[in-house]
């Protein structure tokens, strides 16, 4: 069955407690992805960005609203449930890579299909994935022996080799060099269009938005403008004066 919304939010509300009061972070967020949609998340650092990254991944909760994740309610899961979620359905980068030091790209890459029943399956996918990343040549490396754009590519890999159909990517591209960004982002982007992923990117950087089908702005911990409505041409403005 095609999904249509392949992300639906209603009104998630969620609030820290700090000395004891409740403060505010995220105020009431209502929007829809549509599935094999790219949604670009954009906003000033501590609008709420990640926290709400957070809570589609199923990685946080919220104190209150709704968020579907291919039909399926998400806040009223338990942790296994959550988990098994995780795994099966959503893929996250994050700016700092966050690959595991000790491992290889290879073993980075395997780790979320520990699951997998048959090891020479889940070899033989992870070797792909990162063939697809450009890694072919990299499978024995440790992070530290990578570039930054390589190890963003790891992670790319490792998000997408249990087949999600979700990819939420926060600052994917924070810590690299303008030339590496536009590399990661055009392989985050092929992936996108490739696999049929349906595509949340934060990002602060406008040029990386201005790819995205679509933009959502978050300000002090609501959308800003959910649909964005186009300002008239000037020639309106003129001829009604
Ligand atoms: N664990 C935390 N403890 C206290 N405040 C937090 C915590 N996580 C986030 N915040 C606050 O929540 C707000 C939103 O943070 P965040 O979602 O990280 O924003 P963004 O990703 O847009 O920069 C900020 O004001 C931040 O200081
Ligand atoms: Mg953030």
């Amino acid at each position: 069955m095609q999904i249509e919304n392949m992300v639906e939010t209603d009104d998630i509300q969620r609030e820290l407690t700090s000395n004891g009061r409740g403060l505010p972070i995220l105020r009431g967020i209502s929007f829809s992805v549509m599935s094999g949609e790219w949604v670009a998340l954009t906003g000033p650092s501590g609008s709420g960005k990640s926290t709400l990254l957070g809570i589609l991944a199923g990685i946080d909760r919220p104190t209150s609203g709704s968020v579907r994740v291919a039909g399926f309610e998400i806040t009223n899961q338990t942790e296994g449930q959550l988990a098994h979620f995780r795994n099966e359905m959503i893929g996250i980068v994050f700016q700092s890579f966050n690959l595991i030091s000790t491992m290889t790209a290879l073993e980075n890459v395997e780790a979320p299909m520990y699951i997998h029943p048959n090891r020479r399956e889940a070899r033989d996918q992870s070797m792909d994935m990162l063939r697809q990343v450009g890694l072919s040549d990299r499978l024995h490396h440790l992070p530290h022996q990578l570039s930054g754009g390589e190890q963003q590519r790891v992670a790319i890999a490792r998000a997408l080799v249990t087949r999600p159909q979700v990819l939420l990517a926060d600052e994917p591209t924070g810590n690299l060099d303008s030339s590496t960004s536009k590399q990661v982002m055009q392989i985050i982007e092929d992936m996108h269009s490739r696999l049929k992923l349906t595509i949340i990117v934060v990002t602060h950087d406008a040029s990386i938005a201005a790819r995205a089908d679509r933009c959502l702005h978050m300000m002090d911990g609501k959308l800003a403008s959910p649909e964005p409505v186009q300002p008239p041409p000037l020639y309106f403005k003129k001829a009604s004066a």
